[in-house]
């Protein structure tokens, strides 16, 4: 299976599901706080996407293998050393000085919007508000480099260089990935890499940009649960992610939130 260029319709309904997904986190956002558990945040999204969206939450059942079952739940809550995949538990209570990923995923009318975003609970440290700002930061360099003719490669060495800068490590464990009427479709969008290498991006191309970045050491573990993925080293990780159309100009973000305003250029 190569790259799939999707066509004008499939375009209007990625946007519709982009922005289901956007809406999901708007609507999240004023639950996150000290003392809620990550379960009832799993719980209000699931009922948001069924019931209001009347859409799917993709994740829920998502993925078994051979070694490890389906995703449990409807959303990925990855808090503080979780660098993503993070399982909702009801007994999980968000304390002050967390800092929380969270990335939903809304499949509607055959099509996936995927979008992940971080939460600073109560007061958080300098280090680790820096983190999550850089890694935001992160995937707006990695966006920015999104138009016809740039090469994949182009965005994860924009992104790795940034994360450097600021003697951060990119995870190299997971990666971005084209998005449509599948969750996971080709190409994988690393977030290190060499300019000028990899395919070449063409009007049409949707795919996820979604950068992890650590604190110390880039090496994850896998949790005997098959899906938690932590810092080996135990310290923070943060993530960012947009799912991205290649435009005949450049990028259209298609998760982008209300009032939401890049970095660079906001
Ligand atoms: N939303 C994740 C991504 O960005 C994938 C989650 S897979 C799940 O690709 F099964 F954990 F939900
Ligand atoms: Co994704
Ligand atoms: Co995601």
């Amino acid at each position: 299976m190569s790259v799939v260029i999707k066509t004008a319709e499939e375009i209007e309904k990625m946007r519709i599901a982009g922005r289901l997904a956007a809406d999901l986190l708007e609507m999240i956002t004023p639950h996150v706080k000290v003392g809620v558990s990550t379960g009832e945040l799993d719980t209000l999204c699931h009922d948001y996407i069924v019931n209001v969206q009347q859409a799917i939450p993709a994740p829920l059942n998502y993925g078994m293998t051979a070694t490890r079952p389906g995703f449990p739940k409807s959303i990925c809550t990855s808090v503080n050393e979780v660098v993503c995949h993070g399982i909702p538990g009801d007994t999980k209570f968000l304390k002050n000085g967390d800092i929380l990923n969270l990335d939903v995923t809304v499949k509607k009318d055959g099509y996936h919007g995927d979008t992940s975003m971080m939460f600073l609970v109560g007061d958080v440290s300098p280090h680790a508000k820096r983190l999550s700002k850089i890694t935001r930061e992160c995937m707006y360099k990695g966006i920015e480099q999104v138009k016809p003719g740039a090469y994949l490669g182009d965005i994860g060495a924009a992104i790795a260089k940034h994360a450097h800068a600021h003697y951060f490590s990119v995870v190299e464990d997971f990666c971005g990935h084209g998005i449509g009427k599948a969750f996971h479709e080709e190409p994988q969008v690393l977030h290190i890499g060499k300019k000028n290498t990899g395919i070449q991006l063409k009007e049409g191309m949707i795919f996820t940009i979604e950068p992890m970045i650590n604190l110390g050491k880039k090496h994850v573990k896998i949790k005997k649960d098959g899906w938690t993925a932590v810092t080996k080293d135990r310290r923070l990780s943060a993530q960012w992610e947009h799912t991205i159309l290649v435009t005949a100009t450049g990028a259209e973000i298609l998760t982008l939130r209300t009032g939401e305003v890049s970095p660079f250029t906001g």
